[in-house]
């Protein structure tokens, strides 16, 4: 579908509607009840009436507003011409910007977060450096602990960069998944000793809870162990000492179902809806020591789909949570990762 949808009405005159096409009606949420009536009657508090008014002497009356007769808000632009053909009258353009408009804003909101995540371990950076040069250098304890500060945020720093970088690669070539065909066995055994020292260190207990009989399957093996290590490392920093995480696989049908369980904090309710959110974290100041930027999911949610599978999370506090992948076994490789 358009970004921008667009629609026609003409008027007579005196301001009447003679007609609107199906678009325009679309847009304006009217039926048949726009025709012989005035944009007055119709939509009194909206700038319409005026820009008639405007375009009555003569002139083209243009303006972008938002509308509150629709279901849902709508960015509006429209433009007012008065003609004269056989007939003389008006001929109004209607165009909605809302799909423009909500992107415009995810895109201010995203350089916002980028430029407050990069600032942030600057900062701190900055400040160590400026204290160990004001003398803590001399002083064995404060150096360590300055310079360990301005290692975790230069680590802090490569993380956000690479994950923008992904993030920028899923968006620009959101299509070129390299497919190939893996057992989906390996790929779980790989990602579980990978994060078993991880998970040792903390004091957690990891459980391999899938049989070695599981089928091929055909996807992008690097991006799916990316989305298997992301989910157990949140899962290992949101547990509780001595927790589980447990790493769950069965085939249904057509599909591989994944599980990552773990018995920590969980995710408060009203969260949930946000959790897949670019740069969301339920708990920003925990995040800070943990080191996690909030991109983690919303990128495994974008490989996920570009799979054409779901991801999906059931959460409890301070119960636990688990998030479930259902996994064509064969890629449904999808054009559009937004
Ligand atoms: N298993 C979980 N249990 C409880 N909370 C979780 C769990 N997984 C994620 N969260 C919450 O969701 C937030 C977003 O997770 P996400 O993986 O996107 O970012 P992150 O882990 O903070 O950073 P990143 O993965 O980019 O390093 C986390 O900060 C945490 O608050
Ligand atoms: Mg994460």
């Amino acid at each position: 579908m358009a970004l921008v949808q667009s629609g026609v009405l003409l008027l007579d005159l005196a301001g009447q509607i003679q007609s609107a096409d199906p678009e325009a009606q679309a847009i304006l949420e009217s039926g048949s009840e726009l025709i012989g009536k005035s944009l007055a009657e119709l939509w009194p508090d909206s700038p319409l009436p005026s820009l008639w008014a405007e375009a009555s002497t003569g002139q083209e009356a243009s303006q972008e507003f938002v509308t509150n007769w629709t279901a849902r808000p709508k960015n509006i632009f429209v433009s007012l011409r008065a003609f004269s053909a056989q007939e003389r009258g008006f001929l109004v353009l209607i165009q909605d910007l809302s799909a423009v408009r909500r992107l415009e804003s995810i895109e201010r909101e995203f350089i916002t977060n980028v430029s407050h995540e990069l600032r942030t371990p600057l900062t701190s950076i900055k400040m160590a450096a400026e204290s160990l040069q004001m003398g803590a250098i001399v002083n064995p304890k404060l150096k360590d602990k300055f310079l360990s500060n301005i290692q975790r945020e230069a680590d802090r720093l490569t993380r956000l960069v690479n994950e923008l970088i992904i993030l920028a690669n899923i968006e620009e070539t959101g299509t070129s998944l390299h497919i190939s065909a893996f057992d989906l066995f390996e790929v779980l055994d790989d990602v579980s000793s990978t994060m078993s020292h991880h998970s040792k260190v903390n004091d957690i207990d990891m459980v391999n809870d899938y049989p070695s009989s599981l089928p091929i399957i055909s996807a992008d093996r690097d991006r799916l162990s990316q989305v298997l290590i992301n989910l157990v490392d949140n899962a290992i920093k949101c547990n509780r000492p001595n927790g589980t995480v447990t790493l769950h696989a069965h085939v249904e049908g057509e599909e591989a179902v994944i599980e990552v369980t773990d018995t920590g904090i969980g995710i408060p309710k009203i969260d949930l809806p946000r959790i897949f959110d670019r740069f969301f974290r339920v708990d920003k100041a925990r995040s800070r020591v943990t080191g996690g930027t909030g991109l983690g999911l919303s990128i495994v949610k974008d490989i996920i789909e570009a799979h054409g599978g779901t991801i999906s999370v059931n959460s409890v506090v301070n119960i636990g949570t688990t998030f479930t992948i259902r996994l064509p076994l064969k890629a449904r490789v999808h054009k559009d990762v937004d």
